[in-house]
């Protein structure tokens, strides 16, 4: 039971995934690719009249969905991939989100759509790229009201996918499932999802996939000198979390990894991923016209995104060690909060002047960035709803990353066009840090001028890494949408946690 009285669900569910040679006698539809010339590739499991595709005005255009009765009786929907021989995964994933929102009361689905592309290879990503996008795209959040999932016309409870390999339906499927939990984090009321709750929410997920979660309270916080921490923290009447989760790396029965901190099962240094975790943002004292607050409940998207990717891996039975790190509170306005002029010392030692509240989320990052270094972490990876520009700069498609290390961007944006989720390189531009030089400490915590936002919040990161590798994912844009696009759905998106599986996979 939550603040406001709905009964949530502790944990996401979604549909479940098989893999199968042929088509299941089962299912009660069948979804079949269709190229721009309205042929179908063979295994398709059923054969499409293109007379009658044409006469209703179907051109196998990407996304289009049109169902048929097929000669033995069968219900099949006709899916455009777009043009024959240039079918991608991205496209896959596209079709398969329509397909999820438009299937009637089906609720047995299976689809041939991997036979749209030829080879091993590209099947496997196809097979990926089509549950990604069923999943995905079907996705209603948890705690809407029953009409909200009746209007939505509630998805298939079974799909399967002809063609795939069971494997690779598995590994899709504990993306689904991060993804659609760090949804329903984000979606939820910023009065039900606080601090403690979203380190309440990470303990219940991870007990079951052997994930190590260790939360400080607000006691030891203070104790620890997370000073932006505890700063960002002091106007709210919900007390600041600090979640630090680890996952893989411990001998098998041995000793805890907490012993080994940063390193890894061969004693290397391990991946730290960092997420911000603002439950809501008000802005604090420097306070937000109320358009802007709106949706400020999406402010925890990147600690959703860390927290859901080490779940997903865990879940996914990956061969991986990797550690997180979650600087969580609430950024209200009150007779405690901080005041724009305060100065705080973060966790390294380093002073920060503070000389708009609204920039919190740098100050929160910063501690959780000194204590990742401290750890000896291998490389860093930071996300974070972090800057209004980077919305203004690439929209809602595509966010921003920046570092100190071009091998380590470079992972990123493969890791995100694997998973779909686009990211493009902004320079942290080293004669612009001059714009962070206080007078009464090291560095303020906004530039004078206001140009380069996104690139002035990298650059603040920067001072907190040292010469650790080191990534900065800015997903302000792509964490919350006004409306569904693909397989991304309106409200929350969950941007960027399938990003964080996949490089660590490949780490
Ligand atoms: N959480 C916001 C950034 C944001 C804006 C996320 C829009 C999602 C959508 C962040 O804390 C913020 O307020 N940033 C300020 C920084 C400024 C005061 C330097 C901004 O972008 O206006
Ligand atoms: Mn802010
Ligand atoms: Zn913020």
């Amino acid at each position: 039971m939550t603040r406001n009285g709905a009964r949530l669900p502790d944990d996401t569910t979604i549909a479940s995934f098989v893999a199968a040679d042929t088509v299941p006698a089962r299912a009660d539809v069948l979804a079949v690719p269709v190229f721009g010339d309205l042929s179908s590739p063979d295994g398709s499991g059923a054969t499409v009249d293109a007379a009658y595709l044409r006469q209703r005005r179907f051109d196998g255009k990407l996304g289009e969905v049109q169902g048929l009765l097929a000669d033995d009786g069968t219900t099949v929907l006709a899916v455009g991939v777009g043009p024959k021989g240039s079918v991608g995964p991205d496209d896959l994933r596209r079709a398969a989100a329509a397909v999820a929102r438009q299937s009637g009361r089906a609720t047995h689905l299976a689809t041939t759509l991997v036979h749209a592309v030829n080879g091993p290879e590209a099947r496997d990503e196809a097979a990926r790229a089509i549950v990604e996008g069923l999943g995905l795209g079907a996705y209603v959040y948890a705690g809407a009201p029953r009409r909200k999932a009746d209007v939505a016309g509630s998805a298939p409870s079974r799909y399967t996918i002809v063609g795939a390999r069971s494997a690779v339906v598995r590994r899709a499927v504990a993306g689904v499932e991060a993804t659609c939990r760090a949804r329903d984090w984000v979606n939820r009321p910023p009065r039900d999802l606080t601090p403690r709750e979203l380190a309440r929410l990470t303990t219940v997920a991870a007990r079951s996939v052997g994930v190590n979660v260790e939360v400080w309270d607000e006691n030891r916080i203070g104790r620890e000198g997370l000073g932006g921490l505890a700063g960002v923290a002091a106007g709210a009447a919900e007390p600041p979390r600090l979640i630090r989760l680890e996952y893989g790396g411990a001998p098998p029965g041995g000793a805890g990894a907490a012993s080994r901190r940063g390193r890894g099962r061969r004693g290397a240094p391990c991946v730290h991923l960092v997420g911000k975790g603002i439950t809501f943002d008000s802005g604090g004292l420097s306070l937000k016209p109320p358009a802007s607050m709106m949706t400020m409940k999406c402010d925890m998207g990147g600690a959703a995104a860390v927290i859901n990717a080490i779940l997903g891996l865990a879940r996914a039975g990956a061969p991986v060690h990797v550690v997180g790190w979650v600087a969580a509170t609430e950024n209200m306005p009150s007779g405690t909060a901080i005041h724009p002029g305060d100065v705080l010392t973060a966790r390294n030692g380093r002073t920060i002047e503070v000389l708009n509240t609204d920039a919190e989320g740098r100050l929160v990052l910063a501690d959780a960035l000194s204590l990742a270094v401290e750890e000896k972490a291998g490389a860093i990876v930071d996300v974070a709803t972090l800057t209004g520009a980077q919305r203004v700069a690439l929209g809602d498609g595509v966010a921003a990353v920046m570092g100190n290390d071009s091998g380590l961007v470079g992972r990123v944006v493969a890791a995100g066009a694997t998973a779909g989720e686009p990211f493009w390189e902004l320079p942290l531009v080293r004669s612009y840090r001059k714009m962070l030089d206080s007078e009464v400490a090291d560095i303020k915590n906004v530039a004078s001028g206001g140009a380069a936002g996104s690139i002035m919040a990298g650059l603040f990161l920067q001072d907190f890494v040292g010469d650790v590798p080191w990534a900065h994912l800015d997903i302000a844009g792509p964490a919350f949408l006004d409306s569904d696009d693909g397989w991304l759905t309106k409200g929350a998106t969950g941007w960027g946690t399938r990003t964080l599986m996949h490089l660590v996979e490949g780490w």
